[in-house]
């Protein structure tokens, strides 16, 4: 078993409590700190009930200083994973400071407090917005990054600078260089299997398979698929969609990768998570009807602006570096998402 402490930021939220199960249930012990701004308590208090495992929480905003260095005083932490940030796409063209302040400066205010506690190993959830429109569908994590809305630019950015930081580090030749893994996912989607903590978005979802579970439980009344006239092979829109829990046993094979001989030296790299294949709207529609038995009542709708027709992750890096992969399939990604959603039809409440 491992003891050692890992702080999540954004554990609360729904990334970072499938990442608090998988921690506590390889044996770390885990520290959160999240200020709650899109996530409730409750999930906390599954993750305990799922793991039987108790963990630590302070409410707190990653942008308070003070507050971060205390619990950096108090707990021997040795590893960051640095889920805590706003994600809606939409939103962020609204409110581009706000994303900026909590993104960019959070993360800036973070990586300070670490530097100063000397706890220099982070795991940074990026994300495949930040490759823009390479002319190629499968991404690798090479191509050059062009994120087009500011929540993208912000990851971009934040990628910046802690790649940055890597290589200030590695000129001074630190005994303990920065060690920096971040992961790019691509589409995650499901729950964790017993149903108990899942996606819980705030009003009506931006998202595809939320949306899609919330018509087939009544709650809202029709899906709009955006647009059936791309050039893919029926027409709608192709992600990679990973199923939650796959994508946070990648962080944990992010630890072990940034322990390895090949960080010895420190170092600061990408790694995309998905699957490596993409699935339709439609698709997803079919395979959400045929597995639940529920009917998905959906329009066909103009494109919604700023969609890419197709992309999905060339994975072999992960594969080759982490030694992780994909191991849930398209059928356990819906079912997981049915079963949270069924057992918790409104939300965390
Ligand atoms: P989420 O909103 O469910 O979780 C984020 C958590 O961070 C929430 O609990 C929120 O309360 C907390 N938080 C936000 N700002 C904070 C701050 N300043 N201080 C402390 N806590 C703060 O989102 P999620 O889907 O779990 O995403 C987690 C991370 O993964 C985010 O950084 C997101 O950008 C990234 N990501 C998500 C997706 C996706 O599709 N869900 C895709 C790519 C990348
Ligand atoms: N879609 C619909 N109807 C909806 C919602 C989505 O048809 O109501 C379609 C979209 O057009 C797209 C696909 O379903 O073809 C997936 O859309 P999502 O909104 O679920 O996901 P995106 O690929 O647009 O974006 C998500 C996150 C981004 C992140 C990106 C890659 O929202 O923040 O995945 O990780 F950058």
């Amino acid at each position: 078993m491992n003891e050692q402490v890992v702080l999540v930021t954004g554990g609360a939220g729904y990334i970072g409590s499938h990442a608090c199960v998988e921690l506590l249930q390889s044996g770390y012990r885990v520290i959160v700190v999240d200020n709650l701004s899109n996530s409730k308590i409750e999930s906390l208090s599954r993750v305990k009930q799922i793991t039987g495992k108790t963990l630590q929480f302070y409410q707190a905003d990653i942008r308070d200083k003070k507050a971060l260095a205390e619990i950096f005083a108090k707990e021997p932490i040795a590893t960051v994973m640095h889920f805590a940030g706003l994600k809606a796409v939409g939103e962020s063209c609204e409110q581009p400071l706000n994303y900026y302040h909590n993104n960019v400066y959070g993360t800036l205010v973070l990586t300070e407090v670490m530097a100063e506690a000397n706890v220099k190993q982070l795991v940074f959830s990026s994300s495949a917005t930040v490759y823009g429109e390479p002319s190629c569908v499968q991404y690798v994590e090479d191509f050059p990054l062009g994120a087009v809305n500011p929540y993208g630019r912000s990851k971009a950015m934040i990628e910046d600078i802690l790649r940055d930081l890597s290589v200030a580090d590695k000129h001074i030749q630190t005994k303990s260089p920065w060690k920096i893994a971040l992961l790019r996912y691509f589409n995650p989607i499901g729950a964790h299997e017993s149903g108990m903590i899942g996606e819980d978005p705030n009003g009506i979802p931006n998202n595809l398979m939320p949306y899609v579970s919330q018509v087939a439980i009544g709650k809202l009344e029709q899906l709009a698929v955006f647009g059936d006239d791309y050039p893919t092979r029926d027409g709608t829109g192709i992600r990679d969609y990973i199923h939650v829990v796959d994508l946070v046993k990648g962080h944990i094979k992010a630890i072990d990768a940034l322990e390895s001989e090949k960080f010895s030296l420190g170092g600061c790299k990408a790694y995309n998570l998905g699957a490596g294949r993409g699935c339709s709207v439609l698709e997803i529609i079919s395979a959400f009807e045929r597995v639940t038995g529920r009917k998905v009542n959906y329009r066909v709708a103009p494109r919604r602006a700023g969609d890419l027709a197709e992309f999905f992750a060339n994975p072999e890096l992960a594969l080759k570096e982490l030694n992780w992969k994909v191991e849930k399939n398209l059928d356990d990604m819906v079912a997981d998402t049915w079963n949270w959603q069924s057992k918790n039809p409104q939300g965390y409440v």
